[in-house]
């Protein structure tokens, strides 16, 4: 299938140290912070062009049409107190954001000569990339833990993937790392400790979100954009987004969700590579004891607030949702009740202007 590398694609750049790297998969992020064991994640640079749009890395996707997903706004109940407006990711093909990130990476895969991806994940992204490499006509092979539930396992077998399940989520890392110098299976998901984040193709495949929420309301931007997080790749897309359509200064808030403080612990002065406690069973989506740099760069740049949102909470805000006619997984259920959180401190009020990221829909059961 044939996909067409877009010619201003110039190379990719360290978020953070800058060092500029031609166009390859980096699966470990910026080889000299990763040497001085400061893992960070790469981002796709591009010589200035005169699209109106965001730049996309492959001209002519593998897609089975996700993205162009609905602004729902007035939605009655959604927040407590706020009228948010909902970005509803369980509109994509796949029933989550994953197939944005899918789309550009399979891509690249494809464009880059390789036989299939593999990936770390025990639910949204496994069943996404699963999808869009049978599209493609790529292997696909999945790490899962032992705790995914059987059917998610399933529903990856019977997409056409190979499962491979571990007791722990560091195994299933290692497994992906065995592939860091294959020529022939991509690893698309993080593998290191600590974690450095997705492949930046992928990534870019998130800025369409900030594209779309501008186009839905008329080129205004919002105040906050609310969205959960593990290692931020959605968070960090959805920021490149707005930066490249607005500029650093005029992109919204990003209000990252998570499910005990790790941005939070580091804006209140925890070191940004430390472990920080905490355990997760109602949101494994969200999950991990270490922070992926590019979470953190997120928020801080655009002047952003991360909220914790315990388990016990988000379950009774999920099943409350649920009957309301808003059936969100409870990773995504999450956003809503970190709204709720925030109008409670003080950081939002009744007349803030707030988009929420719903990023999947719960009938997958997880
Ligand atoms: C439902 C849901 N929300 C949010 C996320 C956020 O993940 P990340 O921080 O890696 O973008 C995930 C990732 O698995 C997810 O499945
Ligand atoms: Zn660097």
């Amino acid at each position: 299938m044939p996909t067409t590398q877009n010619p201003r694609l110039a190379g990719l750049a360290c978020i953070r140290c800058d060092r500029r790297y031609e166009v390859a998969d980096h699966p470990t992020g910026c080889p000299a912070c990763l040497a001085q064991g400061r893992p960070m994640n790469l981002e796709c640079v591009y010589t200035p062009g005169d699209s109106t749009g965001v730049d996309q890395p492959y001209l002519r996707p593998i897609t089975l049409g996700e993205g162009r997903t609905p602004l729902l706004t007035d939605v009655p109940g959604a927040v407590p107190g706020l009228d948010v407006a909902l970005k509803w990711e369980g509109a994509n093909p796949t029933g989550s954001h994953k197939d944005r990130f899918s789309a550009v990476v399979v891509s690249r895969a494809v464009h880059a000569g390789y036989e299939g991806i593999v990936a770390a994940s025990s639910g949204n992204a496994g069943v996404s990339l699963a999808t869009y490499c049978g599209r493609a006509g790529l292997r696909c092979e999945i790490a899962v833990t032992d705790d995914t539930p059987a059917r998610v396992v399933e529903l990856m077998r019977d997409l056409g993937a190979e499962v491979v399940s571990f007791p722990h989520s560091e195994q299933r890392w290692k497994h992906v790392a065995a592939y860091r110098d294959s020529r022939t299976m991509l690893p698309v998901t993080n593998f290191v400790v600590p974690p450095v984040g997705s492949s930046p193709f992928g990534i870019e495949g998130y800025k369409l979100v900030a594209e779309e929420i501008l186009a839905d309301r008329a080129g205004r931007a919002p105040e906050w954009v609310v969205v959960p997080a593990s290692r931020g790749d959605l968070a960090w897309g959805v920021h490149l987004g707005f930066r490249e359509l607005l500029g650093a200064d005029a992109a919204p808030r990003i209000c990252l969700v998570e499910p005990f403080p790790r941005v939070a612990a580091v804006l209140a002065g925890a070191d940004e590579y430390a472990t920080f406690p905490g355990d997760t069973r109602a949101m494994p989506s969200l999950g991990g004891n270490q922070l992926a740099v590019q979470a953190l760069e997120a928020v801080r740049r655009s002047r952003g607030h991360a909220v914790a949102v315990d388990d016990e909470s988000v379950l009774a805000e999920t099943r409350r949702l649920w009957r309301a006619g808003l059936p969100l997984e409870p990773s995504s259920a999450a956003g809503l009740l970190a709204v709720s959180r925030a109008l409670a401190d003080g950081t939002m009020t009744p007349e803030s202007d707030v988009v929420v990221v719903a990023t999947a829909h719960g009938l997958k059961g997880m």
